[in-house]
């Protein structure tokens, strides 16, 4: 089993071009995006760099190989990786997000 975390400051994230959306959000999740604003985008940019630290090898990945959704509760979950688990906060300028890897 392993952890990782991540911080965002949401203004760090604030009007960056349509190429860093591209390699941080799959296409499914660019249309939520469009729908719910920065604080969708600094969740799954959050959740994927605390993906990132779970790894044990991070080289071999990159942010496109996992989609990070929401389930009919809400709660945040990666596509077709049930050994990860999320959990994502917002506040006013940060998001945090924690996930174990079993
Ligand atoms: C779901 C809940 C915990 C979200 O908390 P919040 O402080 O409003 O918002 P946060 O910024 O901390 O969390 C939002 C994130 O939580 C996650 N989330 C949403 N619903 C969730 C749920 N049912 N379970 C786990 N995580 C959930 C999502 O990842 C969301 O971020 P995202 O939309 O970018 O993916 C909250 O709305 C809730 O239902 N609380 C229940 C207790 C309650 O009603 N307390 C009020 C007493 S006054």
């Amino acid at each position: 089993m392993s952890i990782g975390c991540d911080i965002v400051y949401s203004k760090r994230l604030k009007n960056r071009n349509k190429r860093f959306i591209e390699l941080v959000l799959t296409p499914k999740e660019q249309v939520l995006y469009k729908e719910k604003g920065l604080s969708y985008l600094c969740g799954r940019f959050a959740a994927k760099e605390a993906i990132m630290k779970a790894l044990d090898n991070t080289k071999s990945y990159n942010f496109l190989d996992f989609e990070i959704l929401n389930d009919i509760n809400g709660v945040p979950y990666c596509v077709g990786r049930n050994n990860i688990k999320i959990s994502i906060s917002h506040e006013k300028d940060y998001t945090v997000a924690f996930v174990i890897m079993i």
